[in-house]
């Protein structure tokens, strides 16, 4: 079944900012969507996304060029071609941007089209998009990594930390996960209005970082966990991304809101010192993407004990994760479709992640959309770990209630481990 017409519209995202939609329609009729991300604490070698730039139209974030390539350049080259070969039409893509990070056609061009053409695939096929994706071999529904407090450059700078999250290691199923998360994340809020701190929610739903230092969050986490009647360590574990490459000045690391820097020797001591003094069983960018020597002793201290996730350091590169895992920087891999730019390439990053016996996470971005392809990529892949931000606001809970519909598709292939996951990495 071949590809008839590839159409691209701008669109809308979470903050409101323009985003790519494509839409690719085969020979019989049979359509599918792509709808693009965007982040805000981008990493430096991430996939270029193409934005116009033009000051006098919505702030230079318009993505009419990338649509402009999407109509002229990719739609007359992939025209005619077999829908179902994912792997011809990504490396289609590839060749025509020319450059090493899509910075031509730009990733949200590329992307948007690959994730429409998986979908028309499956559509096609007439099977979900994770039986697609995943060749009928997809069947592990992920532990949830989700944001309670957000922080960083999704919040305003209000506190210096990103994100702190919780994982439900104690929960026997995807549904309790959820549960589970429910309770905490109301607690919080409850906790938060109690001291009057409940001034709204950062970029990806988590409640807004109302806090005087980049610890204080982890006593409210504490305390909504109690109060939701769990206990801290056992059935929930605290994770954080630290987003360190953007506090990073290419010399010490700047935490503003406690007034304190810290050279990078002194920063892995600050984050071993976390691991040591809180529940924490997962631990994204604690340094800067370029800092691999803090990144390797780090790993060395505490990976046996905690999951060590590269989300800059790697931006779903296979090159340099392989680096990364030469290097053992880390144990564990963010990965972001829109980081590289194509279906093929984040499945083939997730696999290398895999081989190594080290752990994905599948992850949205701050800027999201409607389109849940990542819940379907996560169980596809058999990644076991799905990050989207918070429990609210309809861009992240699409994300999460697409996973118990593929539950329900699943029936009794589904199948769930949560927390026994960490045993392929952490052996402390
Ligand atoms: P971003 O944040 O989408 O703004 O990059 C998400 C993350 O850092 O994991
Ligand atoms: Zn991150």
């Amino acid at each position: 079944m071949n590809i008839k017409k590839i159409d691209a519209f701008q669109i809308y995202d979470s903050r409101g900012f323009p985003t790519v939609e494509v839409e690719v329609t085969l020979d019989n009729g049979v359509t599918g969507y792509g709808l693009v991300p965007s982040g805000a604490s981008t990493g430096q070698f991430e996939a270029l996304e193409l934005r116009d730039g033009d000051k006098n139209r919505f702030r230079g974030k318009s993505v009419f060029k990338a649509i402009d390539n999407i109509r002229k350049e990719i739609a007359p080259s992939l025209i005619g071609f077999p829908v179902t070969d994912m792997k011809s039409i990504d490396m289609k893509l590839i060749e025509l941007d020319g450059t090493n990070n899509k910075s031509r056609l730009g990733a949200n061009a590329t992307l948007g089209v690959s994730m429409a053409c998986a979908r028309a695939a499956a559509n096609f096929r007439g099977v979900s998009l994770f039986e697609y994706l995943g060749k009928g071999q997809g069947h592990l529904l992920p532990l949830n990594e989700i944001q309670i407090l957000g922080g960083g450059a999704h919040a305003n700078w209000a506190i210096d930390i990103q994100d702190f999250l919780i994982i439900a290691v104690g929960a026997k199923s995807y549904q309790e996960t959820l549960e589970m998360t429910f309770n905490i994340y109301h607690a919080a809020g409850e906790i938060m209005r109690s001291r009057g701190k409940s001034v709204g929610l950062a970029d990806e739903g988590g409640w807004w970082p109302d806090f005087s230092s980049n610890e204080e969050p982890f006593e409210v986490l504490l305390e909504a966990i109690r109060m939701a009647g769990y206990e801290a360590g056992k059935d929930i574990a605290i994770s954080l991304d630290i987003a360190a490459s953007d506090l990073f000045d290419g010399r010490v690391y700047h935490l503003k809101k406690d007034g304190v820097s810290y050279t990078p020797k002194e920063f892995c001591e600050l984050m071993i010192s976390w691991c040591n003094k809180y529940p924490i069983i997962s631990i994204e960018d604690p340094f800067a993407d370029t800092d691999y020597e803090s990144w390797r002793a780090f790993t060395e201290q505490v990976g046996g004990r905690v999951q060590v996730i590269g989300d800059d350091l790697f931006t779903t590169n296979i090159d340099r994760i392989k680096n990364g895992i030469e290097n053992r920087l880390a144990n564990a891999v963010l990965i972001k479709l829109n980081q590289i730019g194509t279906v093929s390439e984040t499945i083939s990053a997730i696999e290398m992640t895999q081989s190594a016996g080290w752990l994905p996470v599948v992850s949205a971005r701050s800027g999201e959309t409607e389109d849940a392809f990542i819940a379907h990529l996560a169980v596809a892949t058999n990644a076991g770990q799905l990050k989207v931000g918070s429990f609210s606001r309809s861009e992240r809970m699409v994300k999460w209630n697409e996973v118990l519909r593929i539950e329900r598709i699943l029936g009794n292939r589904a199948n769930f481990i949560g927390g026994e996951l960490y045993r392929r990495i952490l052996t402390d």
